[in-house]
This record gives structure tokens, C-alpha cells and sequence, in this order.
């Protein structure tokens, strides 16, 4: 059983007091890092200086999303500034593979994204070469959206597809997580849960955490 993961999204922390946010997800599992260049998504947020910083002071490793175009060039970087995970998007690479075994090779999880409209078929030939499948369940660019109810299908097939392959490939999910949405995300296979206003946006971030931990590891039937 892949394990399940709750990963805060720093987008919605306050940027000018990132190392305490960071310290408010202490307990979480990783810190999602939203890296947006304003070409591939309209918006615009940290680069390599911040996130080699970022990396310093946090105390759970990096797992960093990249939003830019010409993902081969710019990964590879994320790894060394000290990420743990790395996610490229499946719409920004010329050479997926490629890239996925540049990242191993820098020590760090190499991650494919895939935008709410993409498929993800392309990839089941080759989850051999990643370590996870990030499925958009909205469209990236932003915090605080709703969260798209076709792409659930999109998580299903992703995790079949793995089971058959006897792969242990994570299936992550980033957009709308929410304690309403969760259970019947992890009941469609999900297993590492990005949450940005969810978790910076409760009142207790670390009791918000362990709730969302719970609903993911028991889903109940009607939640
Ligand atoms: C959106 C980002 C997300 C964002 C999620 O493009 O990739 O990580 O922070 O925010 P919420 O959880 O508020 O939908
Ligand atoms: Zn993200």
C-alpha cells in the first residue's frame, strides 16, 4: 500500500514569513513548492535563490512543482537547490524520460504533471521511469479554486494502471483538497495530498493537517 501523504502547499502561506510557515507544517510530509514562471501558467512566484532558502530552513524535505516552460532545462536545477521531489509538466518537456532519469540521477523523486485535460495513457507504458503521477484537479495557476470533479476518473485509471503493473508509483493530487473532497480522492487512489487554503486557511494548521490525514487514511463510503 502506497503511503498517504499530506503535502501543504506554501502558495498560500505569507511569503514574508515563510521560515514560520514553514514551521506551522512541521508535521506534514512534505512542503509543496509552486514554482510559476508567468509563460506556462499566469502567475508568477519563486525561482531558484527562494527555493534554495526555502530548502535551508524547512523542517520536511521539498517537494516542488514547476509551472515553466522548458521544464528540461530548468529541473535539473530544482534537484541540486535541494528538493527531495521533483514535478515536471507532461505539456513542458520534449523528453520525459529523459529527464525523469536526469533527475534520479541527482538523487531526487522525479514527478510528471498532468494538466486537468491531459491524459495520462501516454505514461502507463513508463511508470517504470517515474516515481509519481501528479493529476491537476484543477488548473494550475492558482490557490483557493474549486476542485474539478472529472478528473477523479483521471486518478482511477492512473492507479489501476499501477496495481496491474505491480508498480509502487504515488499518485499525487493538487487543486481544491479540501476535508470535503479528500475521502472520495483517496477512495479513487489517490495517496499524496497537496493542499494550499485548506491548510494555511484553518484556524489550528497542524490539527487541519492530522484531519485531513485521517479522512485520507479511512474514507468513509458517503464522505
Ligand atoms: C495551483 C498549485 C497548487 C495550489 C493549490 O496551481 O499547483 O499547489 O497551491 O491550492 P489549493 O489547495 O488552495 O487549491
Ligand atoms: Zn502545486
Amino acid at each position: 500500500m502506497a503511503p498517504v501523504l499530506i503535502n501543504p502547499s506554501i502558495l498560500s502561506a505569507d511569503f514574508v514569513n515563510l521560515e514560520r510557515d514553514l514551521q506551522r507544517i512541521a508535521t506534514a510530509d512534505y512542503a509543496h513548492v509552486d514554482v510559476m514562471d508567468q509563460h506556462f501558467v499566469p502567475n508568477l512566484t519563486i525561482g531558484l535563490p527562494v527555493v534554495r532558502r526555502i530548502a535551508e530552513v524547512s523542517p520536511v524535505p521539498l517537494d516542488v512543482h514547476l509551472m515553466v516552460e522548458d521544464a528540461d532545462r530548468w529541473a535539473p536545477q530544482y534537484a541540486e537547490a535541494g528538493a527531495r521531489s521533483v514535478t515536471f509538466h507532461a505539456e513542458a518537456t520534449q523528453a520525459p524520460v529523459r529527464l525523469a532519469r536526469e533527475l534520479r540521477a541527482g538523487g531526487v523523486r522525479a514527478a510528471v504533471a498532468l494538466r486537468p485535460a491531459t491524459p495520462v495513457e501516454p505514461f502507463l507504458d513508463l511508470l517504470a521511469e517515474i516515481d509519481m503521477v501528479l493529476v491537476m484537479t484543477v488548473e494550475p495557476g492558482f490557490g483557493g479554486q474549486a476542485f474539478i470533479e472529472g478528473t477523479l476518473a483521471k486518478v482511477q485509471r492512473t492507479r489501476a494502471a499501477i496495481t496491474a503493473a505491480g508498480a509502487d508509483t504515488w499518485v499525487q493530487v493538487d487543486g481544491g483538497v479540501s476535508r470535503d473532497t479528500i475521502g472520495r480522492i483517496a477512495r479513487a487512489g489517490a495517496n499524496v495530498f497537496v493542499a494550499g487554503s485548506a491548510v494555511y486557511g484553518a484556524p489550528d494548521v497542524a490539527a487541519e493537517i492530522a484531519t485531513l490525514r485521517t479522512l485520507a487514511a479511512h474514507p468513509t463510503t458517503e464522505a
